[in-house]
This record gives structure tokens, C-alpha cells and sequence, in this order.
């Protein structure tokens, strides 16, 4: 045990359950956030037979929904007053067009919007250690795009693929501007790509898109553990601790798009995201 605390989101399973695991072995303890109670206990109780030493809270919450984003935030800082490690790792791929009872097309709600409001929720928290890190889960997905602020739910066009893409520039973009404007606060903030990773990733989609996927990833993917490493790499290694606002891939700084340098792009976005997630602060 080292006594610090790591909040993983999308922790049930995947690359997520796999970083949970890892950061129990370098003993730290657990808050996991996933939509499936019963998972969530499974999930829990592996890793209790790995680190028994640990502490491991689960809480439930559907994260493409904002308010269930800001109420699950809400219950967190209710029990707890410090967070060490924030690991934003949920995200899905949805290869056709959906809107949330809030209004939000869903890839853009789970992707990006949910980390932003789950890291403004959860700010003071990080702040409160010494160790503050924030990790967010891209992808390499994110090169070969770029961002469309006039259609931002898809409502113009919608390929479930770029519309991915988008979200994880997103999430590089956000990490850029986020890094910024926590430099004073004491937090570092970076982000990752996994690699091709052979998790449930495409799952939820139907079955020709679940066989697109299967088969890629029986070709190339590598397994969880791997794709793990990056993550746990950002929230644990001592030789990333005064390194922020950076992409990395194969646990090294990797130069992300292009397309997400641009400061008032990324400010811009910092903007929308504000807007957008208001009414559940
Ligand atoms: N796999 C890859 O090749 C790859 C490559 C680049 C980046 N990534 C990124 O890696 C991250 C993790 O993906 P993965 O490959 O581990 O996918 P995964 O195997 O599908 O796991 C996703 C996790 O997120 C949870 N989740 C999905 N929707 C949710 C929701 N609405 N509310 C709460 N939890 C939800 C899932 O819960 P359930 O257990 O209930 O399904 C599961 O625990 C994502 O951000 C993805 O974009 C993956």
C-alpha cells in the first residue's frame, strides 16, 4: 500500500478493469466507476484476491449521461477529500448516429464531455494532493482529422468512425488546454494511446461491425495487459511526474496532431464544454 488513491472510469472491463489491477499491484487504492453494478462487484472482488490490502469503492453510473457524470462526481467528493490519480478511461464507438435524452450525440457525451465534467467536478480533489495526476485515454485514432465545431453532435453529418476520431482529438485537445490551466495548481494532466487493443472495444455494435473488429483485432491487437501499460505508466512512473500537457504511446512522449496545437481551437472547445456541461455542475 502507498495510501494514494486512483479513480478509474470505465473500469468493468477492457483497458480500464486491466489499469485497475496494475495500479492495485502498485498499491493503490480504488474508486471504480462503470455502468454495471454486478461487473463492478466482480470486478472488485478479482482484485481483492490480487491486493487485499487495498481499499476498492465501486460506484454505478451510465457516464454518457451528464447528470448521472455529475451526481456520481457528487457522491465522490461526499466521501472522499483527496484523489492522487484520475484516470479518464471510458469511451466507446458508436458506428451509428444516436442523441442522449440531454441532447448530446452520444460519442461526443461518453468520449469527451464526460471527462471534461467528471475533471471540472473533480479538480479540488486532485489539488488536494501532492501527487495530482490527471490521464486521459486517447487514441492514435486522433491523427488524420479534424475538429468540427459546426457539428459537434453530428446533427450535419455523421460516420461513426470520424465522428470517434473527433473525440479523441478532443481528448488531446483537452488535455493541452487542461495542463494549462492547472500548471499554477500543482496537477499534471496527459494523455495516451493504448495501442490496438483486443478488449470488448466495438462490442455494442452490430454484428457486421462487432466482425470488422473481431477480425482486426485478431490480426493485430495487442492483449489488455499491454494495453494497459501506457496508462499505468502516467499514473505511476516517477519519470513522468513533471511532465504535462503531452501525448504519449509505448509509455513515451509521442508529437500528437498537428490539429490539436491550435490554442484557441483547444480554448474554444474548453468554451463549448463549459456551456454544455452548466446545467450539471
Ligand atoms: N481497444 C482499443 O484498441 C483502443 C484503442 C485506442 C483507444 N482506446 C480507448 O481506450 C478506452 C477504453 O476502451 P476499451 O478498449 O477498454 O473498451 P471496452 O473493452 O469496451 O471497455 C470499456 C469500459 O467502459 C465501460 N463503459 C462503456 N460505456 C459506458 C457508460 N455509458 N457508462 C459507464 N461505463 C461505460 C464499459 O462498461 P461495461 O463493462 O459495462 O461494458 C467498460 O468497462 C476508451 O477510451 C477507448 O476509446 C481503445
Amino acid at each position: 500500500m502507498n495510501g494514494r488513491t486512483c479513480l478509474i472510469t470505465g473500469a468493468t472491463d477492457g483497458i480500464g478493469k486491466e489499469t485497475a489491477i496494475g495500479m492495485a499491484k502498485n498499491g493503490y487504492n480504488l474508486i471504480l466507476i462503470g455502468r454495471n453494478e454486478e461487473k463492478g462487484k466482480k470486478v472488485s472482488d478479482e482484485i481483492r484476491k490480487i491486493a487485499d490490502s487495498i481499499d476498492i469503492d465501486f460506484f454505478k453510473a451510465d457516464l454518457v449521461l451528464m447528470k448521472e457524470v455529475s451526481r456520481v462526481a457528487d457522491e465522490v467528493c461526499q466521501k472522499y477529500d483527496r484523489i492522487d490519480v484520475l484516470i479518464n478511461n471510458v469511451g466507446a464507438y458508436f458506428a451509428f448516429r444516436d442523441v442522449t435524452e440531454e441532447g448530446f450525440e452520444r460519442t461526443f457525451a461518453l468520449n469527451h464531455l464526460g471527462y471534461f465534467l467528471m475533471t471540472k467536478k473533480l479538480l479540488d480533489l486532485v489539488e488536494a494532493s501532492d501527487y495530482a495526476r490527471i490521464v486521459s485515454v486517447s487514441s492514435s485514432a486522433h491523427y488524420g482529422t479534424s475538429f468540427e465545431f459546426d457539428n459537434l453532435n453530428g446533427e450535419k453529418k455523421y460516420r461513426g468512425f470520424k465522428t470517434y476520431q473527433k473525440s479523441k482529438l478532443a481528448n488531446v485537445m483537452f488535455t493541452y488546454e487542461l495542463a494549462k490551466r492547472v500548471k499554477d495548481r500543482g496537477i499534471t494532466a496527459n494523455c495516451l494511446h493504448p495501442g490496438f487493443v483486443a478488449s470488448k472495444f466495438g462490442n455494442n455494435n452490430n454484428l457486421l461491425w462487432r466482425g470488422i473488429l473481431g477480425f482486426a483485432k485478431a490480426l493485430t491487437a495487442i492483449n489488455v495487459e499491454k494495453g494497459a501499460k501506457n496508462s499505468i505508466h502516467l499514473a505511476c512512473s516517477d519519470d513522468v511526474k513533471d511532465i504535462t500537457g503531452r501525448f504519449f504511446a509505448n509509455c513515451e512522449v509521442k508529437k500528437g496532431s498537428a490539429k490539436a496545437n491550435n490554442e484557441e481551437h483547444n480554448r474554444r472547445l474548453w468554451e463549448i464544454s463549459e456551456e454544455a456541461v452548466a446545467p450539471f455542475l
